[in-house]
């Protein structure tokens, strides 16, 4: 047995190309948010996390080219040692005073943000307590807590009585975090944060929010999850992306500052990984300073996201509802059918997301539909219209 017989055995992708309804690593030749250009032709994007449509704002271009001209284009070190800037320092007491905490630490992605706090915080004798449909990078950093010998137990799907029942079973005076996604980011569900905290509280357990897909689009002023239930001091740390509203690349943790402190000394994540580009810094602080200066984007992008909702619905698909988060997930309920619906959608000039298993269970096989700011009338009705005709000519509506 060699070690590369599985991948000489992993056919599927190639099969999928041969089939010609393979969806993943299409390359996008320009960018300007709503439109993007894909083998030489304009096609409408509605499956990009750009919610606010930020990545082709004058200011954040024009940031990110001074940053370059006055910082060069790397920092060549990790934050510890010589790839701190004035400007990482910056972002961190801007967005510490945009959640409303004591502190925040910048990482070089969100992945690293999870995979970098869970294991740093929760260790031999403590216990990770996960939802089941958390992001990834959490799942990462569960596993290398339970590496490290913590313990690690997962509760059904935003069930906030499982939750329960599961948290009651472990020992009172042990450290618990529970760790959840504040807005999911295949379903665009907002998590039940309320119960979440009354749990947490009743039971000595410490929270993480994973506001990736939820800073900028819900809460106060796009303040996330926390902020959108009034549940700012029962949250203990927010972690979040610069890779959707911030349209950059970067992620960072808010906190208390003792907990901000012990992580910029223990993470490993942080202390053996490079800093943040200037660039990217410098472009998620403008695209703070648009978010701050410009809540109407906010209002937009809700009023989008609702349009397409109804719309969906109004023509007798399947959707989950995400209330005010920018995600609405059309279900198709079929691996074959989605790939192919994603290809008609495609050819037709609408590019969307297609979920199929393992990522998703079977049945939930979806097209997952994401919106922007700055996607017009004349971009979401034309999604809509073509959704339809492909969708009654496959039979997945009447
Ligand atoms: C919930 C959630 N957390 C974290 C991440 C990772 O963020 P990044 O793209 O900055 O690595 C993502 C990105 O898809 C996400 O959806």
């Amino acid at each position: 047995m060699d070690l590369f017989d599985k991948c000489s055995a992993f056919t599927l992708a190639d099969e999928v190309k041969a089939k010609g309804v393979y969806p993943y690593f299409r390359p996008i030749q320009a960018n300007e948010g709503p439109v993007v250009r894909m083998e030489g032709r304009d096609v409408i994007m509605a499956g990009s996390n750009n919610y606010l449509g930020l990545t082709a704002h004058p200011k954040v271009k024009e940031a990110a080219q001074k940053a370059v001209e006055k910082y060069g284009t790397g920092c060549s070190g990790s934050r510890y040692l010589t790839g701190t800037l004035d400007l990482h320092v910056e972002l961190e007491a801007r967005l510490a005073k945009f959640i409303g905490s004591e502190d925040c630490l910048l990482y070089s992605t969100g992945y690293q943000t999870a995979q970098g706090i869970i294991p740093t915080l929760v260790q031999r004798g403590d216990y990770v307590v996960s939802d089941k449909d958390n992001h990834a990078c959490i799942v990462a950093g569960n596993m290398m807590a339970v590496g490290m010998t913590a313990d690690m137990v997962r509760y059904k799907h935003n069930d906030m009585k499982h939750l329960e029942a599961v948290v009651s079973k472990l020992p009172l005076d042990a450290a618990k975090l529970i760790v959840s996604d504040g807005v999911f980011s295949t379903s665009g569900e907002i998590v039940d944060l309320p119960e979440l905290a009354r749990v947490a509280k009743k039971y000595n357990a410490r929270i993480l929010v994973d506001d990736a897909h939820a800073t900028g689009v819900i809460g106060k002023g796009g303040r996330g999850t926390a902020s959108h239930f009034n549940l700012e001091k029962e949250v203990d740390l927010t972690m979040g992306t610069f890779s959707k509203t911030f349209a950059s690349l970067g992620g960072f943790v808010c906190g208390k500052r003792s907990v901000i402190n012990y992580l910029k000394h223990h993470a490993p994540a942080l202390i053996f990984s490079a800093s943040p580009t200037p660039a990217s810094v410098a472009a998620a602080l403008a695209a703070l300073n648009i978010l701050e200066a410009e809540p109407e984007r906010i209002a937009r992008l809700h009023n989008n996201a609702m349009k397409m909702r109804e719309g969906f619905r109004s023509m007798g698909f399947r959707i989950i509802d995400g209330h005010e988060s920018a995600i609405v997930p059309v279900i198709i309920g079929d691996t074959d059918k989605t790939l192919i619906f994603w290809r008609e959608l495609y050819d037709a000039g609408v590019f969307v997301n297609a979920f199929v298993r393992p990522g998703v269970p079977p049945g939930m096989e979806m097209l997952r539909t994401s919106y922007m700011a700055t996607h017009e009338d004349k971009h979401l009705d034309k999604i809509l219209e073509i959704f339809e005709v492909i969708a009654k000519k496959l039979g997945v509506i009447n």
